[in-house]
């Protein structure tokens, strides 16, 4: 495994041959995430409707990530400055062991709902007594992918009671592989429809796959040792997420802090992110709003962290195919499987929370986000070399006066010696 240490002290170019190295990149796919092999314009107006051009984030890497033994670098792509940072720093706290993580098959709900029904019993017994048959329709829309593992599984119905009347929905349980599902799950829907209609005579609605995957949960653990993150730490980090458990306004921006990390890696690996956090905050939900996270110490008196949420994302499917960036992504994260990317996304999920709430619940996190703010002061006033925006920055912190003019009048004092 190459060593990663020192990653964030190397240029762009010495970052992206040291990455093309370590994951065997090719000169294509290490030019896919220079400029130049970014979201080409043709591709774009294949892609989504009235193109008028594309827009792009930044794409960095985690380090010090090692998950179940395996270690990872981990691409995020994110305009927020420190998120990345934050990341890395919180998994390093973890090393040597890292995290343990693990994920569910992945299974996706699609949901029939059946409305004007004028026997809702007697609608229901009838799903139950044919469920051999509608089951046995449903699957032969999935034969396709029969080879990747994928079916259906299942079926449950519910009544909801509305203002509009009974409804009967058909929860269906859909095995999707590698994929997102959203495409398998909504054909496979559609096409069983009409047997629903036959079977219950009421007026067959919305049918679609449902963004809280349930049925589709990774979860990430780790411990941040007292010796390695101090009593301070560990204490805050406590405080901080009862403060989460007990207060909706701060669970809303605890829960946010998680997704910084988790979103930037679904929008790297060119998947859904809507779903993700859809998925996220609904799971956080159930029952009533609550933090996607949780701490408590061990016998040592160490921190465990661990995160448990739907995450149904895909390393496989149009999203990702037709970019080139997703897929040098996915490779030099060295993930193999849906399930093994969860897995990383729950971990990175993590890392963002106890880096967020340690520096919160400490020394705050203005103080980093002014240091970046002052590197991009620097750069903006012409600093050029890293060494200039370093010293530029440098000053404008410890002076803590950020106005333009001063940076420009810092860097013409640093370039006359
Ligand atoms: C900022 O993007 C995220 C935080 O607000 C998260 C948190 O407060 O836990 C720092």
């Amino acid at each position: 495994m190459e060593d990663f240490s020192g990653f964030y002290k190397l240029s762009v170019e010495e970052r992206l041959a040291k990455v093309k190295k370590a994951a065997g990149l090719s000169d294509e796919e290490a030019d896919a995430l220079k400029d130049s092999g970014a979201l080409k314009l043709e591709r774009a107006d294949k892609t989504v409707e009235n193109v008028i051009g594309a827009v792009h984030l930044p794409l960095g890497l985690a380090t010090n990530f090692t998950i179940n033994g395996k270690h990872h670098v981990i691409p995020m792509a994110v305009e927020e400055s420190s998120v990345i940072a934050a990341a890395c720093k919180a998994a390093k706290q973890t090393l040597p062991d890292g995290f343990k993580a693990d994920a569910d098959e992945s299974i996706m709900i699609g949901q029939v709902q059946i409305t004007h029904l004028e026997d809702v019993t007697e609608a229901t017994k009838n799903l139950a007594l044919n469920r051999k048959e509608i089951l046995g329709i449903a699957s032969g829309h999935m034969k396709q992918h029969e080879r990747y593992g994928c079916g259906v599984r299942d079926f449950e119905t519910k009544v909801l009671d509305t203002e509009r009347g009974p409804m009967v929905i058909v929860d269906f349980f859909i095995a999707v592989g590698d994929a997102q599902g959203a495409n398998m799950v909504n054909t496979v829907l559609e096409n069983v429809a009409p047997s629903l209609t036959q079977l219950t005579g009421g007026t067959v609605r919305l049918r679609i796959i449902s963004n809280l995957a349930t049925r589709r949960k990774a979860r990430a653990s780790a411990v941040w040792k007292k010796s390695v993150v101090g009593e301070e730490a560990i204490e805050g980090v406590l405080d901080a997420c009862e403060f989460a458990k007990h207060d909706i306004y701060r669970c809303a921006t605890h829960n946010k802090g998680i997704m910084n990390g988790i979103d930037a890696v679904a929008i790297a690996t060119g998947n859904d992110w809507r779903s993700v956090e859809a998925g996220a905050h609904s799971f956080a939900s159930l029952g009533h709003y609550k933090p996607l996270t949780h701490y408590h110490r061990n016998e040592k008196g160490d921190l465990i962290g661990s995160i448990e949420l739907p995450l149904a994302v895909a390393t496989v499917g149009p999203a990702i195919n037709s970019s080139p960036t997703a897929k040098t992504a996915l490779k030099i994260m060295g993930v193999k499987s849906s399930k093994e990317l969860a897995m990383v996304m729950a971990c990175v999920g993590l890392a963002n929370n106890f880096a967020a709430l340690s520096a919160l619940s400490t020394e705050g996190i203005q103080k980093g986000h002014m240091k970046l703010h002052a590197r991009n002061i620097a750069m903006y006033t012409g600093a050029v070399t890293p060494g200039e925006t370093e010293a530029v920055a440098e000053a404008l912190s410890s002076e803590r006066n950020f106005d333009i003019e001063h940076a420009k009048s810092v860097l013409e004092k640093i370039r006359k010696g």
